[in-house]
């Protein structure tokens, strides 16, 4: 009788890693640590074979020697001795992009941590994938450690997913939710951030709701099928949040979260159309998105069986993001192949970007104003000529060192349109000293 394979039998998983950073080191050491049981999950062990990265001679903190190094990444995808190139090179372009394409082209499987590469080149990647009849996967592109693709792509299969939303970028939560502790303005609390190791130097990416957008794109795409379309995120980030908002929504009950948000809305046509937003938001703080602190992500996805699903978890970091990347690993271990995202690429549906100007809700917004008479009265009047209904307002005292004083106010529910028409009325406006920032209040 012929026995089933035992993992001794079967041919270890040939790696190669392209990329050696905090992520990378995070992997190797996984693979070390957890030896044993990742062989025993995935039916055979895993090897690395080659590393590539642009220094060689930098101190990561792992032994690279065992491996072969190998200067050109491009060549890790040529080569007969790997099943599978690891990439985590980053960016949309570039070194990561040509070795992506190649590894797909020569037959092997890829796994990344990338997002912006998937959330701008993810079709064609997962549609060359699947003519190659072969994995393509990305778990770590999204929120780091926690199964948010695989959840919505296996665990939530059977739902039509109505709406997700969450917290996606660590970075801003851990500059926000200090601003809220600390009671620090934005700058200052940015630069606290990037001493500690929790910004990067550039930190534009994070802060300006960049990568949770991607990250948005990509998971709209698996929760509804939709074409993966990351220009139309309408997109803001948190730099111009002052602490002086962040007390005023304190005192309303609120805390400020930069909410990434997918929907599918019917249009007039019949057609659906997909709004896809990341933008700074009054949370009531008995939502479970409020209590979301530091730079932990979460992802609620409403599931039409299922009900509300709540993921949540470590966003960033060495161990988080490697335990995504090797869960990825496993299944190409395995063998399971599956197609990248929930459906295959010619059947993701094309939708339209959906208007928003039709969505009610409560606002807050907030003016920076010259101190001066009638100004108050210019923006109310602005706000009544647009059908704005006020529900309260506060002028918050002079800005230190300056002439210029906050105003905020709290509108009524009613449309988005009648506030950005407000907004256009008050556009030309020499009372305004800088932009208003709006944000839109979620219902508890
Ligand atoms: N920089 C990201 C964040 C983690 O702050 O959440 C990787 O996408």
């Amino acid at each position: 009788m012929t026995q089933p394979h035992s993992r001794q039998d079967k041919p270890s998983l040939r790696i190669a890693l392209a990329g050696v950073g905090t992520v990378g080191a995070g992997m190797i050491r996984l693979l070390d640590t957890n030896a044993a049981l990742v062989a025993a999950r995935a039916g055979r062990k895993m090897e690395i074979v080659a590393v590539s990265a642009r220094e060689r001679s930098k101190n990561r903190g792992v032994d690279l020697t065992r491996f072969d190094w190998v200067d050109d990444m491009t060549a890790l995808a040529a080569r007969d001795d790997i099943d599978v190139v690891v990439e985590l090179v980053g960016g949309a372009d570039g070194a990561a992009l040509t070795l992506a394409r190649s590894t797909i082209a020569a037959g092997k499987a890829l796994v990344t941590a990338n997002k912006a590469m998937i959330a701008h080149h993810g079709m064609e990647l997962a549609q060359a994938a699947e003519g190659a009849c072969v994995s393509l996967k990305f778990e770590a592109a999204v929120a780091g450690g926690i199964p948010v693709v695989k959840g919505l792509r296996e665990g939530a299969a059977a739902n039509a997913i109505e709406r997700i939303y969450g917290i996606l970028n660590g970075t801003s939560n851990y500059i926000l939710s200090t601003m809220e502790a600390t009671g620090a303005d934005f700058a200052a609390t940015l630069a606290q951030a990037q001493a500690k190791g929790f910004a990067e130097a550039d930190p534009t990416f994070d802060v300006e709701g960049i990568d949770a957008a991607h990250k948005l794109a990509i998971l709209a795409g698996i929760a509804f099928g939709s074409a993966i379309d990351f220009p139309a995120v309408a997109c803001e980030g948190i730099s111009r949040v002052r602490a002086a908002d962040i007390a005023q929504a304190k005192a309303l009950g609120y805390v400020i979260r930069l909410i990434a948000m997918a929907d599918v809305e019917r249009s007039a046509d019949g057609s659906d159309c997909l709004l896809q937003l990341v933008k700074p938001c009054l949370v009531p703080r008995g939502h479970p998105l409020a209590h979301v602190t530091g730079a932990t992500n979460a992802v609620v996805a409403e599931g039409n069986f299922s009900g509300r699903l709540l993921f949540q978890g470590a966003g960033a970091g060495d161990g988080p993001t490697a335990s995504a990347v090797v869960a990825d690993l496993i299944d190409v271990a395995r063998g399971e192949s599956g197609v990248p995202f929930s459906v295959p690429v010619a059947e993701l549906v094309p939708m339209a970007a959906a208007e928003s100007g039709h969505r009610t809700g409560r606002t807050y917004l907030r003016f920076t104003v010259a101190d001066r008479p009638g100004v108050l009265a210019e923006i109310t009047a602005a706000m009544r000529d647009a059908g704005v209904s006020i529900e309260s307002l506060i002028q918050q005292g002079q800005v230190a060192e300056s002439e210029e004083v906050l105003v905020a106010m709290v509108a009524h529910d009613g449309p988005q349109r009648n506030i950005a028409h407000a907004l256009e009325l008050l556009g030309p406006s020499s009372s305004l000293t800088a932009p208003p920032l709006v944000m839109q209040i979620i219902a508890g």
